[in-house]
């Protein structure tokens, strides 16, 4: 079994879809494969239309009153595609598991009794980097780090880095990193010179597959299936479904070497040669079958990206096919001519931003006038962690709605709230509860009662 995290602190930048999809094409091609969605937003189960009340949480925490199984939270999602479901309760692991010795291994201890029934783990971990991501760091041989072409997500790459680099030295477990180009908008001269820094910098990390910006991959998971069951021939799916052949087609010729390798460990005749000449077999054959794992150069591929003009102009609905085919063109010519463009692109892009600056300003100021503080408070002495979320914030948990201790018991925390009736729960080292001392309050859809409170 090879366990891979998908992770990036960056929001947004194609983490989940290429957990959902990449899971799927492994499974398409006869692996068997568990998603494990480790993040508290759940978009992985939702972008797979799995609902669960018991997640990861259930399993790890020693507060809940529900202590399960890994096997028994396992969900099906296909044939040999099976999910661990995430809900909003996994984020109070991070509070909980802070203080607790060996907080990094805990995902370890529960992944090793699953071992020998999968072919490939995959973890979505949230857009974070804290003891969950470190515990998937910590469990996994390979760390897939998505990255959009876009500005800013270099930095983000090098920090994530960073902290692989401080899991090797602290905890002595090496990760082998890619990184993975995705949403590549062919029509900007941006992502371009993007790519050719991304390529410059991390050369061999960067996986040659390229997932390119497609409308289905969001449709997909509004409908709650992988794109392959939604579009099977479009862009989004062709692109996941290459990088699991990649992914495959270099996990063969890792294990045929380390097989070599035990096997000089046994039989000390066996020269080292004979695994240059091993890797060289496995790779004639597979290259003449998979076409698509050839390496193309870098002119191929930008001739590739002429040709997938089309189908991106159709989706954007650019006034005509060919005025986008123009467009490409004319990036792909002169490469040098782009990167000039690149450092030419951040000159007015400062200087558009500074008036749009406080423009904002001004904006935040209106809107916060519309604001009201609204007070949450509740009696739970001892309590390690308590938070407050509602349909104010989506049922979401971050630090924003996070409680603090006053010392004698008492938690409390301020939210500013605009005018309206708002149903809230408490979270309680894990537990939900109604607020005791709000008499105003509803029964939900789970049976649970929800408190409500109004602004004015
Ligand atoms: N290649 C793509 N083309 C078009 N849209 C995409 C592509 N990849 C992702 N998206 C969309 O971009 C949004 C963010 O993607 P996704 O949820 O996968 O990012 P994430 O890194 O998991 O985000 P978070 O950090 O919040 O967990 C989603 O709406 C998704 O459908
Ligand atoms: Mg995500």
């Amino acid at each position: 079994m090879k366990i891979i995290s998908i992770a990036n602190q960056k929001g947004g930048c194609g983490k989940t879809t290429t957990a959902i999809n990449l899971a799927s094409a492994l499974s398409l091609n006869g692996k068997r494969v568990l998603l494990f969605d480790l993040d508290p937003q759940a978009h992985a189960s939702l972008g797979l239309d799995i609902e669960s009340q018991d997640s990861i949480y259930n399993v790890i925490s020693r507060l809940t009153p529900r202590k399960l199984k890994l096997e028994n939270i396992i969900k099906k999602v296909e044939n040999s595609f099976d999910i661990v479901p995430s809900n909003i309760l996994v984020g109070t692991l991070e509070q909980e598991l802070s203080d607790e010795i060996g907080r990094e291994l805990k995902l370890m201890e529960v992944i090793k009794p699953i071992r020998d029934q999968y072919d490939y783990v995959l973890i979505d971990c949230p857009p974070s980097l804290g003891i969950l991501t470190i515990n998937a760091i910590r469990v996994s041989e390979q760390l897939i780090i998505p990255v959009e072409t876009s500005r800013f997500s270099m930095q983000g790459v090098e920090h994530l880095m960073d902290i692989v680099h401080l899991v090797k030295e602290r905890l002595n477990h090496s990760v082998d990193c890619r990184i993975l180009v995705t949403m590549f908008d062919s029509r900007l001269r941006h992502s371009f010179a993007m790519l050719s820094t991304f390529k410059e910098r991390f050369n061999k990390l960067l996986f040659d597959t390229i997932v390119h910006i497609n409308v289905k991959l969001k449709e997909s998971a509004v409908m709650g299936k992988p794109v392959a069951f939604y579009d099977k021939y479009c862009r989004g799916s062709k692109d996941y479904y290459t990088l699991a052949k990649e992914l495959i087609f270099e996990d063969k010729q890792t294990g045929a070497i380390d097989e070599v390798k035990q096997q000089v460990k046994k039989q000390p005749e066996i020269k080292v040669e004979k695994i240059k000449e091993k890797k060289e077999k496995i790779e004639e054959p597979v290259v003449a079958k998979e076409p698509e794992l050839e390496k193309t150069s870098w002119k191929n591929r930008l001739e590739e990206e002429i040709l997938d003009v089309q189908e991106d102009a159709q989706e954007i609905k650019l006034e005509s096919k060919s005025d986008a085919k123009e467009q490409v063109k004319e990036e792909v010519v002169d490469e040098v001519e782009q990167e000039e463009t690149a450092a030419e692109e951040q000159k007015p892009v400062e200087a558009t931003f500074q008036p749009l600056s406080s423009r904002m300003k001004e904006l935040v100021r209106e809107e916060a006038k519309d604001f009201f503080r609204a007070k949450f408070s509740i009696e739970a002495p001892g309590a390690k962690s308590v938070y407050v979320t509602g349909s104010f914030n989506d049922w979401s948990l971050d630090d924003n709605c996070r409680l603090k201790n006053k010392g004698d018991g008492n938690w409390e925390t301020e939210i500013d709230l605009k005018p309206g009736v708002y149903k809230y729960q408490f979270i309680v080292d894990g537990v939900w509860k109604e607020d005791p001392k709000n008499p105003q309050k509803e029964r939900n859809s789970f049976g649970d009662i929800n408190s409500l409170i109004e602004v004015k």
